[in-house]
């Protein structure tokens, strides 16, 4: 049987200002590796595109670094055609600044306004070109509604599953090792998974991934 391609983005992106100076979030990267790592596990021939993340890169698994939304848009928009299913779980910012100054600014320059501009949103672009036979896998991360929010971005960035997480929940989300999610599916199914460790939840998305796409076994 073919190899199953996936694609998996992890890790936070960085939006720099100056050379020295950025805009970003606190995630580790660690569910998306973990996403990669059970994606190999399965049999699944894997590219990881990872932001700005301290992980090492797990064995077997064809890593790509990037630093901002853009690289990483550019890294998946490329490789989105030739992969099988794309799991977007990497925390894009969603803005940037406007302006990056070739030179760092001198304290006594530097504006405590910074202008921002919107970045590229990597999933809703690419998954609109999804093809027949491309599945195309979401998070959410939300601090409050996150049910209905998640079923909102799933049906706007056409993805087939989505994955909520509330990041303002002690033991969930940003920077731990464990995990609670809500997996929702195009078809209307819900599961909550965990809390468990951020391996586990990954194993059981794949394992839900699989059966939606008849790969299982
Ligand atoms: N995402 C993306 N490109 C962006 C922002 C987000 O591809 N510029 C992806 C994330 O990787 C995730 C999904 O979109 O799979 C939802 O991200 P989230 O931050 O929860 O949603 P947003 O679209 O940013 O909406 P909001 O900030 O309003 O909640």
């Amino acid at each position: 049987m073919k190899k199953i391609r996936c694609l998996v983005t992890a890790g936070p992106t960085r939006e720099f200002f100056d050379p020295v100076r950025f805009v970003s979030n606190p995630s580790s990267g660690r569910m998306g590796f973990a996403l990669a790592e059970a994606a190999n596990d399965a049999g699944w021939e894997v590219t990881l595109v990872a932001g700005p993340v301290s992980l090492p890169s797990p064995a077997g698994i064809a890593r790509v670094d990037v630093v901002s939304a853009q690289d990483m848009f550019e890294a998946v928009d490329s490789r989105f055609e030739f992969c099988d299913v794309l799991i977007m779980s990497a925390a894009v910012s969603d803005y940037r600044p406007k302006l990056r100054e070739a030179h760092k600014v001198k304290k006594a320059e530097l504006s405590l306004t910074i202008e921002m501009e919107p970045t590229i949103d990597i999933l809703k672009t690419v998954a609109a070109r999804k093809r027949q036979g491309q599945f195309v896998v979401g998070f959410a991360a939300e601090t409050r509604d996150v049910e209905a929010y998640a079923l909102g971005k799933m049906e706007s960035k056409n993805c087939d599953m989505m994955v909520a997480n509330d990041v303002g929940e002690a033991g969930a989300g940003f920077g731990g090792e464990t995990n609670r999610v809500i997996v929702l599916a195009r078809n209307g199914s819900r599961e909550d998974v965990g809390p468990a460790s951020k391996t586990a939840i990954a194993r059981r998305i794949v394992e839900k991934i699989a059966v939606a796409i008849g790969a299982e076994g």
